[in-house]
């Protein structure tokens, strides 16, 4: 695991108890973002004419406790999560036994991007996804064109990759995040990405059709510790060629 990564596991260790009650009003707009554009993100679902695959499958990157794979469980017949935080997979594992989703909706740690990526996240069950996600993380990634390169490879042809994250700040509070937070500050890479970052990102992923970036209207507010700070973010999508 590399520093940056590392830092970030002991960072969202710590984090992980409080994480849902703390950012509450994002996990919510995550959560209904996710289920109301679901046939903007893709066609294959379970009650879709073109879902009729023997097992629709998803994989919810650097998952946390697990806002986008709750939203798309009920349409889906398997969710794997994978976090190279144990805490938080702990906390995603037990989101699913409360949302009743356990049977087809577990977490794994691990890391995708390591130099060799562990036997345990290798098996074909973590291959050949419709669908892979990453919320609010790709601003965490030490290299994001390196990191939706390793994502993409596990997509099947034809399946679609969804990232949601910050839209960068204005010139004038590049890393208003960071001064809110300082602690978070050293586990972020990249005050987010506009839309032509993300198309060459997807683009040099291999993930070039049908890219769509949209920034949602309503803001969000990340509370914690007695502070809040609100941030646009955007949804955004692109398939596997
Ligand atoms: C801000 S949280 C987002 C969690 C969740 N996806 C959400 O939307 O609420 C960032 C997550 O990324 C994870 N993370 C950071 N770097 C990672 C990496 N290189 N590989 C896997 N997970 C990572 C952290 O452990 C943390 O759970």
């Amino acid at each position: 695991m590399s520093t940056f990564t590392e830092l970030n596991r002991q960072y969202f260790d710590k984090q992980a108890s409080s994480y849902n009650g703390d950012f509450r009003n994002v996990l919510e707009t995550i959560y209904n973002q996710v289920q109301s554009r679901r046939s903007w993100i893709s066609d294959i679902w379970n009650d879709t004419e073109t879902g009729k695959d023997p097992e629709i499958k998803v994989l919810e990157y650097a998952c946390g406790t697990g806002a986008v794979s709750s939203a798309l469980a009920p349409f889906v017949d398997k969710v794997v999560g994978i976090d190279v935080s144990e805490e938080m997979i702990k906390q995603y594992n037990s989101n699913a036994k409360e949302t009743g989703f356990a049977g087809k909706m577990a977490g794994y740690v691990g890391d995708l991007f390591a130099e060799s990526v562990p036997a345990e996240i290798s098996g074909p069950e973590f291959q050949d996804f419709d669908l892979v996600a990453v919320s609010m993380a790709l601003h965490h990634f030490d290299k994001p064109e390196f990191a939706l390169k390793r994502l993409g490879e596990r997509l099947k042809k034809g399946g679609m990759c969804l990232i949601i994250d910050l839209v960068p700040e204005d010139k004038h509070s590049p890393h208003a995040m960071g001064h809110a937070f300082p602690e978070a500050n050293a586990t972020i890479r990249t005050h987010g990405f506009t839309a032509e970052h993300m198309q060459k990102l997807f683009e040099s992923a291999g993930l070039s059709h049908k890219v769509d970036y949209c920034v949602i209207e309503e803001p969000v507010v990340f509370r914690k510790e007695g502070k809040e700070i609100s941030k646009t973010i955007f949804i955004a999508r692109a398939q596997r060629t």
